[in-house]
């Protein structure tokens, strides 16, 4: 019988227990290379990167090396897509030669179709909308910290309503972790999205709050993330850098939080906009072993979906 296929593709399409099953299975991938050499003997895997990419790319291409695997590296100008030709006509190619896709791009919808006019699983490296293999990295990184399911832990998104935050929403909802968000009322959550996460809160039982001044959102906290406040493809908006500055991660804030706060960045970051270099590369920051399980996290991924 023919394997159902998989996507990995917002993260709403994943239970709670398929999300721990991915956290733990990380931490055998992690501990155990070798175990792992040959999970993609055989497989084409195909990274399609419209936007640009430093970790993602670099550990998706790593990664399926690592796990035996062969990985073409895309981009839609130097394709047909550049000139016009459809994403369903070009999923159907996909499906021809390929085993996997990796897409990096701005709509969303776009690697809707790819998903819905193939039989092979596709990735969302990251849209405009979302980035659920960062949030991946980010839960793994809290579990292996042991706050992730730490009783009370109080977790603080400081800063644009953007992908990044979209994803953090959706995996602490399914997970029925609390989290808090520390944003401009100018720059709040996508109500559309935070409709659907009401909904799967009623069973998860987790709560999100969010907060407008930035040293009540911190207060306490054990971990505070933040990221850049204008992303790829975003128009740079000196209203927006202005309104955003009172949510600059520096270590004024984060005296509000507990003394040991770690402090999180899906990195790239804007050095002195949304942290500062000293809180940033402070003992705080996680920021860096996040970047090192981005490795780890999407060869569990790919074990999950070629397994
Ligand atoms: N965090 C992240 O996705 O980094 P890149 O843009 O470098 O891939
Ligand atoms: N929000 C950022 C994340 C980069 C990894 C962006 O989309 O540019």
């Amino acid at each position: 019988m023919k394997k159902i296929k998989r996507d990995f593709l917002t993260l709403l399409d994943y239970s709670k227990e398929e999300i721990k099953y991915l956290i733990e299975l990380t931490m055998d991938v992690k501990k155990n290379k070798l175990k792992y050499s040959k999970v993609l003997n055989n497989k084409n895997i195909a990274l399609l990167f419209d936007k640009p990419s430093t970790r993602t790319r670099i550990s998706f291409e790593v990664g399926i090396n690592q796990l035996g695997g062969n990985c073409l590296v895309l981009d839609s100008k130097t394709m047909q897509l550049g000139r016009g030709e459809t994403y369903s006509d070009t999923a159907k190619i996909f499906n021809s030669y390929l085993d996997g896709v990796v897409i990096r791009t701005f709509k969303q919808e776009n690697i809707d179709i790819i998903a819905l006019n193939c039989d092979i699983p596709v990735i969302n490296a990251l849209t405009d909308k979302y980035h659920p293999c960062q949030i991946l990295s980010d839960l793994f990184t809290l579990y292996e910290s042991n706050l992730l399911f730490k009783k009370n832990m109080k977790f603080v998104y400081i800063g644009d309503s953007n992908n990044v935050l979209n994803s953090l929403l959706i995996g602490f909802t399914k997970l029925g972790i609390d989290i808090t968000v520390g944003c401009h009322p100018k720059y709040e959550p996508d109500k559309k999205l935070m409709d659907i996460l009401r909904e799967i809160s009623k069973n998860s039982g987790n709560k999100i709050t969010i907060i407008n001044d930035p040293i009540v959102a911190v207060k306490n906290a054990d971990v505070i993330y933040t990221d850049v406040w204008v992303s790829m493809g975003d128009e740079e908006s000196t209203q927006k850098i202005y309104d955003l500055k009172p949510y600059q991660v520096n270590k004024d804030l984060i005296s509000n939080a507990k003394q040991d706060v770690k402090i999180m960045h899906c990195l790239p970051a804007h050095r002195e906009l949304e942290i500062t270099s000293e809180v940033l590369d402070s003992s705080n920051s996680i920021a860096w072993t996040q970047a090192e399980n981005r490795l780890h996290t999407q060869k569990a991924l790919l074990t999950f979906l070629y397994s």
